[in-house]
């Protein structure tokens, strides 16, 4: 795909996009990878489903049916996106929640195994939990070597996967530092191979990379609305296999979770409700609906093919300062709008709060790269234009040379 061409077309939908987002009107907000802005639309749905609760009575009738109808559609919209069936879909807070209902659910054996990436260059929402499970039941945890853009060697995975009581993998599909896209599809056929569970923590690609499920092969899959769908906080999405459903047993049990039988008996009800036990965070679907409506419009080929035009052009005018260490990988199909680097002359916190108080925001993230570094991250999304990502390039040299 050519990220570098621009046609009138381009021009003009961008201009719509931004009149969605009030808040290119004032910054240069290229942070995505940690909390996007929502567009306009989805803070009407939020306010429409607000001011319908006021008005008609949260638990009147007429709202319930709504809220039901709500979480029906949003369902389907999920499924359709990552390729699964609506009833794969539970309602969470976040994504860490999705991965510790998995790491938490599973009944572990002292003999198991997990297979993670380098520990301490994931995030910590994927890292954790299995290290955490490991402590407590005396499970082994395998980190894998990583190279110095966070990869790591298939036949590595495939020798200790073979050779052990491998029971699950777990990965990012994107790392929340450099963008580099792991080889999750290449994984899912390795844990298939060896009859593993395979869980994919997806909070930096669901909304900027096309994520399906049935390709990726994995049991379990966690995301949360507010990153690259540009949703609201506090809502998040687990996939759950059908027949990997039944290996977890849920940490919390309620009402919309279970039922009592005449025997006096606990059951729990099939997923999703299984774990989706309490009211879930209305207004957070209501809002989460509506952004990603607003994605699937624009559609992932097209937000990648503009994400990565303003990243490219961020990266080749990084290049040209001295002393610059960029951190993601060289191949743009191998990554994706997130630049991570460093420049030798000043700290990234500094250059980030100086950033900041210029009207750029951008954020500070540990990095990989000869030992552990910290760096400026810059995640620009589909809002972001050309003439931002110079400006942003442009500061950091002025900051550069007031520094020096
Ligand atoms: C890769 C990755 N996983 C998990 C998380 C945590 O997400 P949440 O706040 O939805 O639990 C983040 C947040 O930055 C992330 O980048």
């Amino acid at each position: 795909m050519d990220y570098d061409e621009t046609n009138e077309k381009d021009i003009e939908l961008i201009e719509l996009i931004r009149k969605d987002f009030p808040v290119t009107k004032k910054k240069i907000y290229m942070n995505c990878g940690s909390f996007a802005p929502m567009p306009l639309s989805t803070i009407k749905s939020i306010t429409d489903f607000l001011v319908r609760c006021s008005e008609d009575g949260p638990d009147s009738t007429s709202v319930q049916e709504f809220i039901t109808s709500l979480m029906k559609e949003l369902r389907i919209l999920l499924s359709q996106f990552i390729n699964c069936e609506p009833e794969e879909i539970v309602f969470t807070q976040s994504t860490t929640e999705g991965l510790n209902i998995v790491a938490s659910g599973i009944e572990w054996k002292k003999q198991d195994l997990i297979i993670a990436r380098g520990g301490l260059h994931e995030h910590y929402a994927n890292y954790f939990p299995w290290l955490n499970i490991s402590k407590k039941f005396g499970v082994k945890l395998e980190e894998i070597t990583i190279d110095n853009k966070g990869f790591f060697d298939l036949g590595m995975i495939d020798k200790i996967a073979k050779s052990n009581n491998a029971k699950l993998i777990t990965l990012s599909h994107v790392l929340y530092n450099n963008g580099a896209i792991m080889p999750v599809e290449e994984v899912g056929k390795i844990a298939k191979r060896y009859n593993m569970l395979y869980s994919i923590d997806a909070a930096q690609s669901l909304g900027t990379v096309n994520v399906d499920v049935k390709k990726i092969g994995c049991d379990f899959l966690a995301f949360p609305g507010f990153k690259w769908i540009c949703g609201p906080p506090g809502i998040g999405v687990f996939y759950c296999k059908r027949e990997s459903a039944e290996l977890l047993t849920p940490q919390y049990i309620g009402g919309e979770s279970a039922i009592i039988t005449e025997e006096n008996n606990l059951v729990y009800t099939d997923s999703p409700q299984k774990f989706q036990t309490g009211f879930r965070n209305y207004v957070g679907i209501a809002g989460l609906a509506s952004s990603l409506k607003y994605i699937q419009r624009l559609g992932i080929n097209t937000i990648r093919k503009m994400n990565m035009k303003v990243a490219n052009e961020i990266i080749e005018q990084l290049k040209t300062i001295s002393g610059v260490s960029i951190f993601g990988p060289e191949d743009e199909k191998l990554r994706t709008s997130i630049v991570s680097f460093a420049l030798d002359s000043i700290n990234p916190k500094n250059m980030v709060a100086t950033l900041q108080e210029r009207g750029i925001i951008v954020a500070e993230r540990d990095v990989v790269g000869g030992g552990r570094k910290k760096a400026v991250r810059a995640s620009p999304h589909f809002f972001n234009v050309s003439n931002e990502g110079s400006e942003f390039v442009e500061n950091i040299k002025a900051i550069q040379n007031m520094s020096g």
